[in-house]
């Protein structure tokens, strides 16, 4: 492990983005640096990465259906309270509206309404998805309900473009959460 990070147990709640494959380089580094990882994937997610490899990486179950009998238990209860950092990566523009107005229709969402654990938000999309209004309208109120904005960041994006809405680098990702 990493000088300066500490093992933690981490939900990390994964949705559709086109970087959602990324969630799987995330959740190594995580299980790399010692900690207990718990993912949860939007239904969109799902078209993008399979739950059978955020099981297999995370060495745990993945919830991506609340309404599922077998969460009886409700599981978005059991891991908000059962994790020490909530991080939803890559977060698409359309979580960001539905967090900033604590929205909880599926696991993710849900997840983080429930949760007194620190939130970490990094945000993944195209440029103008991520400047226009609403979106920077989102994130700011996410930030005031102290939430820690992990980039984006500026670069090569799935478009072809580039510019600001790249997901942080899972590496450095995995390091704010765990600093
Ligand atoms: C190929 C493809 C790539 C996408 N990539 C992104 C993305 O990087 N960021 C984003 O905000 N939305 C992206 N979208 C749109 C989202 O998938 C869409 O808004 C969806 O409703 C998000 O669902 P979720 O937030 O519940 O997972 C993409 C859509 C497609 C078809």
């Amino acid at each position: 492990m990493k000088r300066g990070t500490v093992k933690r147990r981490v939900f990390l709640g994964v949705t559709g983005s086109i970087a959602a494959y990324k969630a799987c380089l995330i959740v190594r580094g995580l299980i790399k640096a010692g900690c207990e990882v718990r993912c949860a994937a939007t239904q969109n997610a799902l078209k993008f990465v399979s739950p059978l490899t955020l099981a297999a990486l995370s060495r745990a179950p993945v919830v991506t259906d609340l309404m599922d009998p077998a969460h009886w238990d409700m599981a978005h209860l059991s891991l908000a309270s059962w994790a020490e950092r909530v991080l939803v990566a890559p977060a698409t523009a359309d979580s960001l509206a539905r967090l900033a107005v604590g929205r909880a229709a599926g696991p993710v969402d849900a997840t983080v309404l429930s949760t007194k654990a620190p939130v970490f938000i990094a945000p993944a999309m195209d440029t103008e998805m991520w400047e226009h209004p609403a979106t920077a309208a989102n994130a700011k109120r996410l930030a005031s309900y102290g939430y820690t904005m992990l980039g984006p960041v500026s670069g090569p994006l799935a478009s072809g473009r580039v510019g600001m809405g790249r997901l942080m680098d899972p590496e450095e990702i995995v390091r704010r959460v765990l600093a």
